[in-house]
């Protein structure tokens, strides 16, 4: 695989620079620069040879791929080809000012035994001239990317998903998702962006978008971000659509009333549906970001009170928590039985025993209006989910050792006694508010819940569309009715070409039936 002519020409220039006249490692001598020989096309060995000369030589040499590596060393590779490799992160990510360099400014660099002056030369042929640091490439559609949670372009980021926000607050949905998807692209990005220049090409990049990273790398700030976060407009749509209950259209009236806060709300005397009423109520509570901790303490509620209802039914955490994130707005929870249709009327006597048990503020359940049919579910899927669903307000004990410890009481009293599990259960949660109580702290915080129910055929469906992100979910729709002419729902994938719905009974399959690459829960973060 390497040339016959470079094993011979290389190592007797390296073997040139062996006049230290010994061969222990000096020690390392320049700590500005980092090198990492790109294995790709130079091979194992000779890497592993030159590695060691490096090392030698007083050079720092890289094992891996990474924010500390200054010079990148290839040999017989295209700028392109090694920008390329760098943009895809499966080296691992590094810095974008890395210089890219053929291996004949190490070879001087050893020879001269100090890092040679970086001329022209020296540098990897990129096919765009003036180029200062690698442009980034990605993907069109962000179910084809890998986001995890890290994200080395936050400001970025940040100052988009703030004008989607403000968007999606005026009513500009469409708006809304091209802020999103521009926020996606450098959410995928292997580091951070220096120069509007490495954007070129990139998808998803309008020109407000660009106006606004330009902004932000030019001068730290964008104007018009920080206008808009300072707007009167803005943060009162924030607070009012932060009550649960609430949408952009209920404030929007509440705002042309004159009511821009909570106060004025209750001043004002207006008639509020249970949900919002709920949601003003336990306003703190439900701003307070939910812990993994917490999430868990709920899952044990909930597995107690589903053993009692339905054994054998499964519960699967959803949602953010799902992708990895420490902590949520809410936690989202999916049911299901593996004997299909024994998950019907589940929600009902899941929730009204969780209510006799004294965990619930606020629940709403819909029912499932999804008909089952021969062949698959009976109606095209649209992306309007009709799964039995719960919106919930939990009560949830401080310390979440306390809330699994009330989870646990309730289980071993209500084992076996179905006439007196209420009140146990109700014991349970009780019971592990009294120390807390009589600390003079509020002994519990509100908490949302989501819950979903889906019959077992559909739960692979189920699972992928409740996931999220909600932008991932987006793309994967757009992805398979524009590229596959498929419909893609939480109930089912329907190829309109075939007619006929696709079966899976797992996330993998159904990214194979739409042909993607598998993307793991925690790289859905777009
Ligand atoms: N979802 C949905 N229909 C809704 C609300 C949510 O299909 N009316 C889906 C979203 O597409 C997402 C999942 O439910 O896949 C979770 O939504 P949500 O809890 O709002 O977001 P998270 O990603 O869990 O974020 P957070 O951690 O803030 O809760
Ligand atoms: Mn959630
Ligand atoms: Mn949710």
């Amino acid at each position: 695989m390497i040339p016959l002519k470079r094993r011979k020409v290389v190592p007797s220039a390296a073997g040139n620079t062996g006049n230290t006249g010994s061969e222990e490692p000096l020690p390392q001598q320049f700590p500005q620069v980092v090198l990492f020989l790109l294995e790709r096309k130079m091979g194992a060995s000779r890497r592993a040879f030159l590695s060691q000369l490096g090392g030698k030589k007083g050079f720092q040499v890289e094992e891996l791929f990474s924010e500390r590596v200054t010079h990148v060393i290839c040999e017989n590779n295209s700028g392109d080809e090694v920008s390329a490799w760098l943009q895809s992160g499966v080296g691992g990510r590094g810095r974008a000012s890395a210089h890219l360099l053929d291996v004949c400014w190490f070879t001087e660099s050893m020879r001269a035994g100090r890092p040679v002056e970086i001329l022209e030369r020296h540098k990897l042929q990129q096919q765009t001239e003036e180029v200062e640091a690698a442009t980034f490439s990605t993907p069109s559609y962000a179910c084809q990317r890998r986001t995890g949670l890290e994200n080395h372009n936050a400001g970025l980021t940040g100052a988009l998903s703030l004008l989607a926000e403000n968007a999606e607050l005026s009513g500009e949905d469409g708006r809304g998702v091209a802020f999103r998807r521009a926020a996606a692209v450098l959410k995928a990005l292997p580091g951070p962006v220096t120069a509007a220049t490495q954007l070129q090409g990139l998808p998803g990049l309008g020109g407000h978008s660009l106006r606004v990273i330009k902004d932000v790398l030019d001068t730290g700030a964008s104007a018009e971000v920080e206008a808009t976060e300072q707007s009167e407009r803005f943060r009162a749509m924030k607070v009012l659509t932060g009550i649960f209950g609430v949408g952009v259209k209920t404030a929007e009236r509440w705002m042309r009333d004159g009511i821009h806060s909570l106060q004025q709300l209750r001043d004002s005397g207006r008639t509020l549906n249970r949900a919002q009423r709920a949601g003003l109520q336990h306003y703190q509570d439900l701003q307070l970001p939910v812990t993994r901790l917490q999430a868990d303490a709920v899952a044990a509620i909930l597995e107690e009170a589903l053993e009692a209802v339905l054994p054998g039914a499964r519960l699967t955490l959803i949602g953010g928590f799902r992708r990895g994130k420490l902590t949520g707005h809410d936690v989202d929870f999916l049911l299901t039985h593996p004997e299909e249709g024994r998950e019907e009327g589940l929600m009902p006597k899941l929730v009204s025993r969780l209510e006799a048990q004294g965990f619930l503020l606020y629940q709403k359940t819909t029912r499932n209006s999804y008909l089952e049919a021969e062949g698959g579910p009976a109606r095209p899927p649209s992306s309007m989910d009709r799964f039995e669903r719960c919106f919930s307000v939990f009560q949830l004990a401080q310390e979440a050792g306390a809330a699994g410890a009330a989870a646990a009481a309730g289980a071993a009293g209500a084992a076996g006694a179905t006439g007196a599990a209420g009140a146990a259960g109700a014991a349970g949660a009780a019971g592990a508010t009294g120390a807390a109580g009589a600390a003079g702290l509020k002994p519990w915080r509100a908490v949302r819940v989501d819950l979903v129910v889906s019959p077992f055929s559909q739960f692979a469906f189920a699972l992928l569309g409740w996931t999220g992100s909600k932008l991932f979910e987006r793309e994967l729709r757009r992805w398979a009715s524009h590229e596959k002419t498929m419909s893609l729902s939480s109930h089912g994938l329907y190829h309109s070409a075939q007619s006929r719905y696709l079966r899976a009974s797992s996330e993998e399959e159904i990214f194979a039936h739409l042909g993607l690459e598998y993307i793991p829960p925690s790289e859905r973060n777009a």
